[in-house]
């Protein structure tokens, strides 16, 4: 996609379609409606009397060739009430307005916001506009695997040159993080077959190299002499062998102490010998979600050069029920020494997640962030809607809510108390992987709670909220990237804790 900025009056651009956001009104008061309803006969105000456009959140219009406009086209796209404009107003706006036919059909196009508005505003439009036009092309073949969108430039309008600087620098900003979303789509959709643990680990390396920042992968050798039993006790089950990816970037200070972020890398998720249900096991090959967030969020921060030192932690791996898979009773014993008693081969992600949290220490953290497709139970917590968040330091619980705000990428604080400890206590080994069905979620981040150290924690859990099931403005159906543009505003306002 090509960007560009003008300052010409909105009438002179030369573009195929000309795009403009419009909050929602019951009088045409001022420019630029005012003037397109002088150019087009009365059709703005012929729009509002029927009521086909009022700009209403999601309503789209077009007017075809109004007179003295160069563009052959003006689409219109609600914003809603112009009191509530946020970022994710026109995130949501540009996502609608992304798969409009009129847009589609179009080579060129011009974004128009509206006068004065927020830089933040411009960013979130173009990450709209790519995230709502993404489409899973990449497993179709002949015809069908091209895609019918002919957009190739965007001109947005920019009220004058002195703008042209900041606005250009978000947009780019926006396009580097919707990249980024877009990637962690990408991989959560890609089939097991085509992402192994092994595959995974090779994405990362390549990954690494292209955008400049270091990646060390264990393999089933070296994650047995680090002695995680967690991570191998999963995948023994599997004729796949396990992965443990380090990444590290650092563009920080020299000295200080990284922040870690650890994802869930479970490239399919059968549920071991406690195997899953057929019915939507399919869906359990984006169980890497966390995986591909944390990878993700690596390119971005590079992209962007943030001025942090990070290592991420993946531990990847299958789950996989078979003659040599791990048995529910089986006691295995992890890399800090604890034993777990796997009363459910299902509950896999917290058994990989803590040998990656406890080889964290060794990292000497500032902050540890993992996120992961953890329980199945967030459903009936926060529904598709949002991700729990759960942790053991309020100022960094209050970071990641801060970055939620501003992001869009909802999440909500669950406690964890010493009853839901209690319930992770085993009789005949130091910890039980699963208490069943009541408190799954906070139950899985007790568990989890027993391989953090005395640094600031916090567990994202993105079960669903990492698979849109409808469709949504700028979240077409299926998997929905959800934990990077989240982790990198924390990243991006990042302050020491302390
Ligand atoms: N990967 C699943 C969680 C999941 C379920 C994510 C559905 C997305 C959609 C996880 O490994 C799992 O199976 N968790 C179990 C834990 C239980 C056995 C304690 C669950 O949530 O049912
Ligand atoms: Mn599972
Ligand atoms: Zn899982």
């Amino acid at each position: 996609m090509l960007l560009k900025y003008a300052t010409d009056k909105i009438q002179n651009f030369k573009v195929e379609s000309l795009v403009l956001f419009v909050p929602a009104f019951d009088r045409i008061r001022n420019n630029p409606l005012k003037e397109l309803d002088a150019a087009s006969s009365g059709g703005v105000k012929t729009l509002l009397k029927s009521e086909e456009f009022t700009g209403k959140e999601g309503e789209v219009a077009s007017i075809f060739n109004p007179r003295g406009y160069q563009a052959k086209r003006v689409i219109l796209i609600g914003l809603g009430e112009n009191k509530k404009l946020t970022p994710d107003s026109f995130r949501r706006a540009a996502g609608t307005v992304s798969r409009f036919k009129g847009l589609t059909s179009s080579k060129t196009a011009a974004f128009c916001l509206g006068s004065f508005v927020d830089e933040k505003f411009f960013q979130a439009a173009l990450e709209g506009y790519l995230l709502g036009s993404f489409e899973l092309l990449d497993f179709k073949s002949g015809e069908a695997k091209r895609s019918k969108n002919k957009l190739s430039r965007i001109t947005f309008a920019v009220e004058d040159l002195g703008r042209v600087k900041d606005v250009r620098a978000a947009v780019e900003k926006g396009r580097i993080i919707a990249e980024g979303q877009l990637l962690v789509r990408r991989l959560a959709f890609t089939p097991s077959n085509y992402l192994t643990p092994r595959m995974l680990a090779r994405e990362a390396r390549q990954l690494a190299r292209k955008h400049k920042f270091n990646c060390r992968v264990l393999d089933e050798k070296a994650i047995a002499k680090e002695k995680m039993g967690g991570l191998l006790g999963v995948a023994k089950g599997s004729a796949e062998p396990p992965r443990f990816i380090v990444l590290k970037y650092r563009d920080g200070r020299t000295g200080q102490k990284p922040i870690v972020l650890a994802g869930k890398g479970v490239t399919f998720d059968t549920g071991g010998i406690s195997l899953k249900a057929p019915l939507n096991m399919y869906e359990m090959k984006g169980d890497m979600a966390g995986a591909a967030a944390v990878l993700a969020a690596f390119v971005t921060a590079a992209r962007l050069k943030l001025p942090l030192n990070l290592v991420g932690l993946i531990p990847a791996t299958e789950n996989m029920p078979s003659g040599t898979a791990t048995k529910p009773g089986d006691i295995l014993t992890t890399r800090k020494g604890l034993t777990v008693e796997t009363i459910n081969t299902d509950a896999e992600g917290r058994l990989i997640l803590a040998d990656a949290l406890d080889y964290a220490n060794k990292l000497n953290p500032q902050a540890v962030i993992d996120i992961a497709t953890l329980t199945g139970a967030s459903l009936y917590i926060l529904g598709y809607a949002g991700a729990p968040i759960l942790g053991n330091n309020n100022r960094l619980l209050q970071r990641v809510k801060e970055a939620s705000e501003a992001t869009a990428e909802k999440v909500w604080e669950l406690p964890i108390w010493d009853d839901h400890r209690e319930m992770m206590k085993s009789p005949i080994a130091d910890l039980i992987n699963s208490a069943g069905r009541p408190a799954g979620t906070i139950a899985a981040s007790a568990f989890l709670e027993n391989f953090v150290a005395n640094w600031p924690w916090v567990h994202i859990d993105i079960a669903y909220v990492d698979l849109e099931p409808k469709g949504k403005p700028y979240t077409p159906k299926g998997p929905t990237g959800f934990g990077l543009r989240l982790l990198i505003e924390l990243l991006s306002r990042w302050k020491k804790l302390s």
